[in-house]
């Protein structure tokens, strides 16, 4: 077998349940960028189908391939990240492993970034490219409406930010990773709004797409992410999205509990067993939907699941009563000792009660970074 030689080009390729997509899209790299010393680096989160089983194989034969396999994570921004930091190349691409993205603009976007671009971006909004081919219409809005608000944010002029397929220097990826958000979709958008100085921007036009197998993963979490994202850069990350998430969840959890508690004293007919008992369910209700809630959203990059969903959820029971204790406990001091009325007194013990329930579960329940 021969040596490879250093890779000039390192391409990242994020791929969840992509399986049947890892074959085609190395025969399309390796015909794309003849002559050029490149390597490719598929980031799986441990698909179910096989993705990764897939990459090694091609890899077992073929040592431009390779394959970083995560467990128990999810997310497309993290996964690009974890990529790029992998390779010694300086040159780095991120694209889609679904082929919707053209592998065929790769030599030019390189060329670009070679010329004096700090990064090239395959971009389906400047004259010659397009996007209508990969989208539903409805998808094809929302990504509109999304890549305005973001132009709104970024400092520099980008036909298409919301793009997932670029290529930079990898300085500019050492420089910029530890102040990326790293959660959600929007990877490059990230990259612009998180680099310390105005990059250069080369934009290269090329068709989107449209997938021939498996499916997209961009879902209503992944567009609340976003949202999230946005937020965090324009207030300089003065509070962190995660306890927003959390702080949200928990008021809708306030909800459930409000109309836990009215079906029970009502219709359930609960009334008679006391008060006291049906404030005891509805809390263990409202707990409940907030853990849930909270695994799938605000820790979905780190979400739960088999057995370690159950011990996760004992555990949240455990942290939030402690903390509910807390909000009682607290609350009552503060108006026994006349320190605040009633109103400020019962909001002071909340708030502590979020913040100890965030920080807690944070590191105890879901662990997340
Ligand atoms: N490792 C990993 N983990 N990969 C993921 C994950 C994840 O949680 N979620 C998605 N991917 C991989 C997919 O397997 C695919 O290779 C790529 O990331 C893009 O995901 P899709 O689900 O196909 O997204 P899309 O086609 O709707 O949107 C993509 O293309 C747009 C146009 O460039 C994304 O790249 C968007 O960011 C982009 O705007
Ligand atoms: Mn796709």
């Amino acid at each position: 077998m021969p040596t490879p030689l250093p890779a000039h080009l390192a391409i990242i390729i994020p791929v969840f349940r992509e399986a049947a997509n890892v074959a085609p899209l190395v025969a399309r790299l390796d015909a794309a960028l003849a002559g050029l010393a490149w390597e490719a680096v598929f980031v799986d989160d441990d698909s179910p189908d096989g993705t990764a089983a897939a990459a090694r194989a091609i890899a077992a034969t073929d040592p431009r391939v390779r394959c970083i396999r995560r467990i128990g994570r999810r997310g497309l921004a993290s996964a690009c990240i974890e990529g790029m930091l992998s390779v010694s190349a300086p040159f780095v691409a991120v694209m889609d492993g679904d082929l919707q993205h053209d592998e065929t603009i790769l030599p030019a976007m390189l060329a670009a970034v070679q010329a004096g671009a700090d990064i090239a971006i395959g971009s389906r909004h400047v004259s010659g490219g397009a996007a209508s081919g990969g989208f539903s219409a409805a998808r094809g809005a929302l990504s509109d409406g999304g890549a305005r608000l973001a132009r709104m944010l970024l400092p520099v002029q980008v036909a298409d930010p919301m793009s997932g397929f670029f290529l930079l220097r990898r300085e500019v990826v050492e420089d910029v990773a530890p102040r990326l958000a790293a959660r959600g979709f929007k990877i490059l958008l990230d990259i612009l709004l998180s680099a310390r100085r105005k990059l250069v921007v080369a934009e290269v036009p090329y068709s989107f797409r449209s997938r021939l197998a498996g499916e997209s993963k961009l879902d209503a979490t992944v567009l609340l992410e976003f949202a999230g994202l946005l937020l965090d850069k324009a207030t300089g990350g003065a509070v962190p999205m995660r306890f927003l998430a959390f702080a949200a969840v928990g008021a809708v959890g306030l909800l459930v509990h409000m109309a836990a508690l009215a079906l029970l004293v009502g219709p359930l007919g609960f009334g008679p067993l006391g008060f006291g008992t049906a404030q005891w369910a509805a809390t263990l209700v409202a707990m409940t939907a907030n853990f849930v809630l909270n695994n799938r959203i605000t820790y979905r990059d780190a979400r739960l699941r088999g057995p370690a969903l159950w011990r996760g959820l004992a555990l949240f029971y455990l942290v939030c009563g402690i903390g509910a204790a807390a909000n009682v406990g607290i609350a009552g001091l503060l108006v026994r000792d006349g320190v605040l009325a009633w109103g400020m007194a019962g909001a002071a013990g909340a708030l502590i009660t979020v913040v100890w329930n965030y920080a807690v579960s944070s590191t105890l329940v879901w662990r997340a970074r």
